[in-house]
């Protein structure tokens, strides 16, 4: 299902039921969020972490970010994918941040895009992307592109002026038209007074209980990624394990004769 209007409603809160997001990264991985139902899928610039193994998500491109975007695509053809706008994509002009949307929405066929802040240029961006038919997912609290001036990966909101910054930051992007917004690592507290003070759905990651979905990078939630085990992260699965351990079976099999057998034989 791709309504946003139905996967991501607007008005009053607390919608109906909460809405399950999965960062995904390629076509397999994809196709399995799809079959199981998640409401949408990010194709989150966090793939220039766990899947390219860099320190930040500073250094992912573009057409790095539209070529992951696309095998996400074929893997789920009818799931509602969001794409991440990379550093420095929408940052130095308005006029760009408009072409790179663009070019993610006309390359990718995805159908919205995410990218992080609340000041001003950010609010102009998400207002004229709404008017052209491009749907935005806003981004505040912890914004890792801006790591760097962050002074690393804090909870975000728990000085005063922070806090009603971020109210109004979120009171911007929804007024501008965003029609959903992140919050990551923010005080449950704070995540759900702001929560309640815009009409659209929040989405959270390590901001507690009270937004209106829930978000996890799909490395981290089947807990692929060795030794990462903040709070906020719950794993589904010991996939870092289980992966290693069926690794283990196949040199011990191959190196004993006992693969391939008869049965995987021509
Ligand atoms: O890039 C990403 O995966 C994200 C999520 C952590 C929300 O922005």
């Amino acid at each position: 299902m791709r309504d946003v209007s139905k996967i991501f409603p607007k008005g009053k809160k607390p919608f109906e039921k909460k809405i399950s997001v999965l960062t995904c990264y390629d076509f397999m991985m994809a196709r399995i969020l799809e079959d199981s139902g998640v409401d949408c899928i990010l194709v989150g610039d966090t793939l220039g972490v766990v899947f390219q193994g860099q320190s930040t998500t500073l250094p992912v491109t573009l057409d790095e970010m539209i070529y992951h975007a696309k095998a996400v695509r074929r893997g789920a053809p009818d799931t509602f994918i969001t794409v991440d706008l990379p550093f420095l994509s929408y940052q130095v002009s308005l006029e760009e941040g408009i072409r790179s949307a663009g070019k993610v929405m006309k390359e990718s066929g995805c159908d919205a895009v995410k990218f992080e802040g609340g000041g001003p240029e950010i609010l102009e961006l998400i207002y004229k992307l709404e008017r052209i038919g491009i749907p935005v997912m806003g981004h505040i609290g912890l914004t890792p592109q801006s790591v760097n001036v962050l002074g690393g990966h804090k909870i975000q909101g728990k000085a005063e002026e922070d806090k009603s910054r971020l109210l109004s930051e979120a009171k911007g992007i929804s007024d501008a038209g965003a029609f959903s917004l992140v919050f990551e690592l923010m005080p449950s507290a704070l995540s759900k007074e702001i929560s309640a003070s815009v009409p659209i759905p929040t989405i959270g990651i390590g901001a507690g209980a009270y937004t209106d979905g829930q978000v996890l990078v799909i490395y981290d939630f089947l807990g692929l990624n060795k030794g990462f085990r903040p709070k906020f992260l719950k794993t589904y699965m010991n996939g870092y394990e289980e992966v290693s351990n069926a690794v283990k079976n196949y040199i011990q099999e191959v190196r004993n004769g006992s693969f391939p057998g008869p049965e995987h034989s021509h």
